[in-house]
């Protein structure tokens, strides 16, 4: 069994420091929710590596809500439900297509610069699934950037911030149901406790569960892994986006080609330059980011090949690179013009829709312990997110948290704990391979496509390196590799139970969508182990 802690310590012993409200992570989550928390309490934010490195900053395509007068929170809704293939949370999504728009403003008035039209109007584009215009983007394709340059800016100068970089926060410090703090490992590897009413993880995704992903180094799935150990309920962990179009080029790393590439008009072809969308499904180079993948990997399989093509070639050059200049820029460095070349692409790891759950305030099952953005499972995203929702969900999501923990008392006694494992070796062997190795199992078992030998495969791989728990683990490398390695394994639990297939979870040995039996979460909490949940009332309609 994973342990409680990762690491042995006495509180007595380490420094401490007392705070209102500890977040934990960059990103949009951290950044907004740090923001709207600094009106009414001091704010103690701490990123292992620094403000402006997290998944967010990355994000190309946008960030979706009701903008247009032809678009309405209704058709958001429905086209949020239908992508989430039966398993979202309707009140939540009715929230986030309610309030995003109200979010994004908040973001303008933070200083977010949305691009505009030439009338002045928030320029406004599609991506698959969607049927409306309804992304808002920043300088082309540079939106998440664009988001963390304006709240970061902001986070630096607020005095009720308190920002701690390149520190690791190795455990969540629990006492009676209730998350106290946590316990952080400094960059000259020294400890300290840090105490508060309330900790929000905003720690991202599991991206680096996989060797071909869009996301940084830093998505390693510690909050995720963290919120385990303390007892907290994980909920959907098989359900992982593979984002269709990432760069497949040799030498290059996977870098995203957004899914606005095929909003403006992009094809897909195989390398014998075929189109084929038109075989998988009728909304073609616009379905569901699920479909598109999947259909992606058939073409490779069918032509022998390791990508395909995104072709906007017959668009108009002087638009594209207007529209897209990160990415045109990006692929010139590998001799690649987006406006005269087919771009080789291919599907990687993107964004997990399940994580650690969390009620319509933020709230997770530990009292005081809340969780926003991809480290959360909102019930927002269902199986398979809808583009561009993860960044509104964030600044929604991330104002209710600082509405509920406004609410709540601080906590006067303090916490005394001494934790013994009595850990003694070091790791056994480097730890780069292990995790280099967890990836391979993870494509190759728990990707795309899945099915029950192979899961089971994948599990008994992942129990050879079990001892690293007994390990004393002290750096960034070992400590994530270990976060990772429950995470893999939460995942390929939870996709072995789901005998079917949905959104993102596809099981060659079930290849349909059961109904009956799977309208339903999967669930894991450290000491009860895996369970299902019912979904509520309100998404009790069976749609998508
Ligand atoms: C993209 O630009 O294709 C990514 C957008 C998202 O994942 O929401």
């Amino acid at each position: 069994m994973i342990p409680r802690y990762i690491v042995d310590f006495d509180l007595e012993t380490l420094p401490k420091l007392h705070t209102d409200v500890i977040v934990i992570g960059g990103g949009i989550a951290g950044l907004f929710t740090a923001i709207k928390a600094s009106e009414r309490n001091r704010v103690l934010m701490i990123t292992k590596k620094s403000l402006f490195e997290s998944n967010t900053r990355y994000a190309q395509g946008g960030i979706a809500a009701v903008f247009s007068e032809e678009d309405s929170p209704e058709f958001h809704l429905q086209d949020t439900l239908i992508a989430g293939a039966g398993l979202c949370d309707e009140a939540a999504v009715q929230i986030l297509v309610h309030e995003g728009p109200q979010g994004v403003q908040e973001l303008i008035r933070l200083g977010t610069q949305f691009d505009e039209e030439e009338d002045g109007q928030y320029a406004l584009t599609r991506e698959g699934a969607h049927s409306q215009r309804r992304i808002l983007h920043a300088n082309g394709d540079a939106t998440g950037f664009e988001i963390v340059r304006a709240l970061a800016a902001k986070v630096q100068a607020n005095p009720s911030i308190e920002v701690w970089d390149d520190h690791f926060v190795l455990d969540l410090l629990t006492e009676d149901g209730e998350c106290r703090g946590a316990i952080v490992q400094k960059p000259d590897g020294t400890r300290v406790g840090v105490f508060g009413k309330a900790v929000v993880l905003c720690t991202g995704g599991t991206g680096q569960l996989y060797r071909y992903t869009t996301n940084p180094d830093v998505a390693t799935g510690d909050g995720i892994a963290m919120a385990y150990r303390a007892g907290a309920v994980i909920r959907d962990m098989e359900f992982i986006q593979f984002h269709p179009t990432s760069l497949c080029y040799p030498g290059a790393p996977r870098f995203l080609i957004s899914e606005a590439v095929r909003g403006e008009g992009a094809y897909l072809r195989n390398i014998r330059g075929e189109r084929f969308m038109d075989k998988y499904h009728p909304q073609l180079e616009l379905a569901p980011r699920d479909v598109v993948a999947r259909a992606i990997v058939e073409e490779m399989e069918q032509t022998k090949s390791t990508y395909v093509y995104i072709d906007i070639t017959h668009q108009d050059p002087e638009l594209v690179r207007h529209r897209f200049p990160t990415i045109h820029q990006y692929c010139l460095k590998y001799g690649l013009d987006l406006t005269t070349d087919w771009i080789p692409v291919a599907p990687a790891a993107h964004y997990t829709m399940g994580g650690v759950r969390t009620g319509l305030q933020g709230e997770t099952s530990i009292g005081r312990l809340y969780a926003c953005g991809e480290v959360s499972s909102t019930g927002v995203h269902g199986a398979n997110r809808l583009a561009s929702n993860s960044l509104s969900e964030a600044i929604v999501f991330g104002r209710r948290i600082v509405e509920s923990i406004n609410q709540l008392e601080p906590v006067r006694t303090p916490m005394a704990l001494r934790y013994q494992e009595d850990r003694q070796s070091h790791p056994p062997g480097p730890v780069v391979e292990r995790r280099l190795k967890l990836q391979k199992t993870m494509v190759r078992w728990v990707g795309l496509r899945r099915n029950r030998q192979g899961l089971e495969r994948a599990l008994d791989e992942m129990k050879r390196h079990l001892p690293i728990y007994r390990a004393r683990l002290s750096t960034q490398e070992e400590l994530e590799f270990a976060n990772l390695l429950t995470c893999a394994a939460l995942a390929a639990e939870s996709a072995l139970s789901r005998e079917e297939s949905r959104g993102a979870h596809y099981r060659e040995d079930y290849p349909e969508r059961d109904d009956d039996r799977w309208l339903k979460h999967t669930i894991i909490e450290r000491e009860n182990g895996l369970g299902e949940e019912r979904l509520p009332c309100s998404s009790g309609k069976a749609i998508g």
